[in-house]
Parts: structure tokens; C-alpha cells; sequence
């Protein structure tokens, strides 16, 4: 997006600001799905809506002819609403509750389940309903995805999937071969986020299709599909060496031939990519309340936060920092968010052109877990986001407003 689209959208919708590029959005899509199904095996998007939940995102890749992987009722209620069919859904929460088992079953919606007591509630739900479910399990295939440690999902220690250890994956496939209204149908691993390591992503597949030939070999058991996760990679740093579309599908492509063949069938091949399709497609805006100069330091403090932009405070992340407008790298900067706590620096010791007071810092690569992790901490509204697409900017999500804040909520 070129500088004159960001300063009138400043202008028009002030800031903080969530700017995305629709054109990129869909060319990312295109040149993902374009990517997985040169593997030569049958295969699926689902965009994993955690990313960026905006109903105008999820309307453009539906449109684009992806299906959506959502973590709870909440996303799958967006989804739906703007025309998800529910089969094109998946429900890969770590913990579902009984009302959001039950919404899943009566939609008809994908469970992924990431537990055998969340089974358990599944096949109840259908008993009491008289309906069926689609039924898969996470596994936790116990592969290092060499990022960072609070986005590795596919650990030994970590919440999330059923263990091949212990034969805890195989017996909850066996349990659920044998209940009623459970129809198995697929086999999921998500080793985690920012994976620029094309090896985990082989390891974790390899590992599925292991595990789908004792499927079959011992319980007879033929899956529609292998659902091999999220997690490719953006560079967030200009020397981030990220893996392409191209080279992450030509890594897998030994193994899913390999697990094919020795298969004997060909299940469809679902992704989940989240971050790789809308992170690059999106800036964050923020405008510089004042500059402070300590004795240490000089401190950008401008009007965003980890209420607005959590990944810096959360994952340590860095996101590139430019001033609209301005060229060059005279002085060194902490860009200070607005939340009252001293973890809120968005970006520190940044090499910027000199900055004044009303300036406005972009922060780059912001479209994916940024303005769905956003909050309303310390009491600020949300920011409003909008969307470029043709050369059109539409606002997509107006401004929280002060009463936002306090709608729901009464004295006593
Ligand atoms: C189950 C699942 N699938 C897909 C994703 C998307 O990951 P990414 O945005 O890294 O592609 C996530 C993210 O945490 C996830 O938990």
C-alpha cells in the first residue's frame, strides 16, 4: 500500500488504525493454495480465522474458495455469518464446552477433538440430539517446531492433542471407531506458529501418515483427510528468510507421496496457514502523542499499546517500525505504548528519522494476531480497521467508542 493510501486513511479514520491490503490478502491465498496442490495429492485451505477474524477477511477468502479453521464458537459464528457452509468448517479449540459441542453438531460442523473426554461429550451430544458427527483428534506428534516457545504446539509438554505415546492417539481412535453418531474422518497435527524450519513441518507429516497406516492396518480405518496444520512463516525482520509457498509444499511432497503409497488410498491434504496469509497484509497506524528524552533513552510514546498490537509484549516480537512519510535513521528510538505497564514497549532501540510530535509510525507485517488479540485494557476502545482492495479503501470495523467500555456493565 503506498504511502498516500495510509495518510488518508489517518486522516479519515484516525488512528490507532488497522490498514489491510485486500489485493495481497487474495494474492497470498492464491499463491498458497496454487503451492500445496502441486504436492499432486487432493488438498484443502482452511484459513485459520484466529489470525484475523474480520468478517470482510474471512468474506474475501471465502470468495477465494478457502474453508475456515476456527477455535471457538465465537469464530465459527463468524464464519457462518458470512457464509461459510458448515462443512467447510473446522472446531480445533484445545477446550470446547458442551454449548459450543452441541452448536458444532446441530451446524454440522468439523470437530476436531482434542481429547478423548471431549469425545465423550461429542457422542453424548449426538446420542441426546439424534445427529452424527464428523469427528477427527489432534495429535501431539512431539515435534520441535524450533520457534518460539509460547507458539510450539507440537511438544510432548504442551496442552494440545493426544500423544502417539502410550498409545493414547490409537486408543482414542479405537473408542471412537466404536461410538455411535461418531463418524471418524480425519487425523490433525498444528506444531506451532512462525516455522521457518521445513524439516519440523516434514517430521510432523511423516509422522501422520505413520499414524494413518496403523489406522488402517489395525483398525481398518481409511481417513477422508490428513490435516497437517498451520505455521508457515513471514519475515518479520528484512533479513527473515522465510520459507516460500513453493518450497514448504516441495518439502512435504516426499513424505506425502511416501505416506500415500504406502497407504494405499489418498486422503485429502487439509492446511491451515493463518499468519502467511494476512500477516504482510497488514499495518498498524499509530500516531505520536510526544517525544521524551531520559537520560538513557528517547521514548516515541504514541497512541497504541499491547491492548492494540500484543505480540511485542507477549512473544518478545519484533515488527518493523517507519514513520509515514519520513526517510532516513538519524536517531534511536523505544517506541512506548500508551498501556500503564513498562512492558509496553512496541518496538525497541529503533534507527528512525527524527520524530516529532503528530507523526504517524506504521508498524509492518501487523494483519495477523494483532488487531484479533487486541483488547480493551486500561480502557480504551478499539481501534477501527480498513480494508484496500481495487484502490478502494473501505472501513471494515468502525471505532469502539467510550461507551463500548462500559455497554454491558451495571453498578450495584
Ligand atoms: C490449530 C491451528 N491451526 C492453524 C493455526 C495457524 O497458524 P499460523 O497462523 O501460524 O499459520 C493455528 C495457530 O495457532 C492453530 O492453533
Amino acid at each position: 500500500m503506498d504511502e498516500e493510501t495510509l495518510k488518508n486513511a489517518a486522516r479519515e479514520y484516525q488512528t490507532p488504525l488497522y490498514v489491510y491490503d485486500g489485493d495481497l490478502i487474495v494474492s497470498r491465498y492464491r499463491e498458497f493454495a496454487k503451492a500445496v496442490a502441486s504436492i499432486g495429492s487432493k488438498s484443502r485451505v482452511f484459513y485459520a480465522v484466529k489470525a484475523n477474524s474480520s468478517l470482510a477477511i474471512l468474506d474475501l477468502l471465502r470468495r477465494e474458495g478457502s474453508s475456515v479453521d476456527c477455535v471457538s464458537g465465537g469464530e465459527i459464528a463468524c464464519a457462518l455469518k458470512v457464509g461459510f457452509k458448515p462443512h467447510d468448517i473446522l472446531f480445533t479449540s484445545n477446550s470446547k464446552t458442551r454449548e459450543e459441542i452441541a452448536s458444532a453438531v446441530s451446524a454440522g460442523v468439523n470437530i476436531t477433538c482434542g481429547n478423548t473426554e471431549e469425545l465423550d461429550v461429542v457422542s453424548e451430544v449426538c446420542a441426546e440430539a439424534g445427529e452424527s458427527a464428523r469427528v477427527s483428534f489432534r495429535v501431539n506428534p512431539d515435534v520441535d517446531a524450533k520457534t518460539h516457545p509460547k507458539i510450539a504446539t507440537g511438544l510432548r509438554d504442551t496442552k494440545f492433542g493426544v500423544h502417539f505415546e502410550g498409545d493414547i492417539a490409537f486408543n482414542a481412535y479405537k473408542r471412537a471407531s466404536e461410538l455411535e453418531g461418531i463418524d471418524v474422518v480425519g487425523l490433525h497435527a498444528h506444531i506451532g506458529s512462525q516455522i521457518t524450519d521445513a524439516s519440523s513441518f516434514v517430521e510432523s507429516c511423516e509422522k501422520l501418515f505413520e499414524f494413518a497406516l496403523r489406522l488402517k492396518n489395525e483398525l481398518g480405518m481409511q481417513l477422508e483427510f490428513i490435516d497437517v496444520g498451520g505455521g508457515v512463516g513471514i519475515a518479520y525482520k528484512k533479513d527473515d528468510k522465510p520459507l516460500s509457498p513453493e518450497e514448504y509444499a516441495k518439502a512435504l511432497e516426499p513424505a506425502v507421496k511416501a505416506g500415500v503409497e504406502s497407504l494405499g488410498y489418498e486422503p485429502t491434504l487439509y492446511f491451515e496457514p493463518g499468519r502467511y496469509i494476512v500477516g504482510p497484509a497488514g499495518v498498524l497506524l499509530c500516531s505520536v502523542n510526544s517525544v521524551k528524552e531520559t537520560p538513557s533513552k528517547k521514548f516515541v510514546n504514541v497512541d497504541a499499546g499491547f491492548n492494540t498490537l500484543t505480540r511485542p509484549a507477549m512473544y518478545d516480537a519484533y515488527h518493523r517500525a517507519t514513520v509515514l512519510g519520513k526517510k532516513g535513521e538519524s536517531e534511536t528510538y523505544d517506541i512506548a505504548g500508551n498501556v500503564c505497564e513498562s512492558g509496553d514497549i512496541l518496538a525497541r532501540d529503533r534507527a528512525l528519522p527524527k520524530v516529532v510530535r503528530d507523526d504517524i509510525i506504521i508498524f509492518h507485517d501487523a494483519g495477523a494476531y494483532g488487531m484479533s488479540m487486541a483488547s480493551e485494557y486500561n480502557m480504551r476502545a478499539l481501534p477501527a480497521e480498513v480494508l484496500v482492495k481495487d484502490g478502494v479503501t473501505h472501513l471494515i470495523r468502525e471505532r469502539g467508542t467510550q461507551e463500548d467500555l462500559y455497554r454491558k456493565q451495571k453498578t450495584i
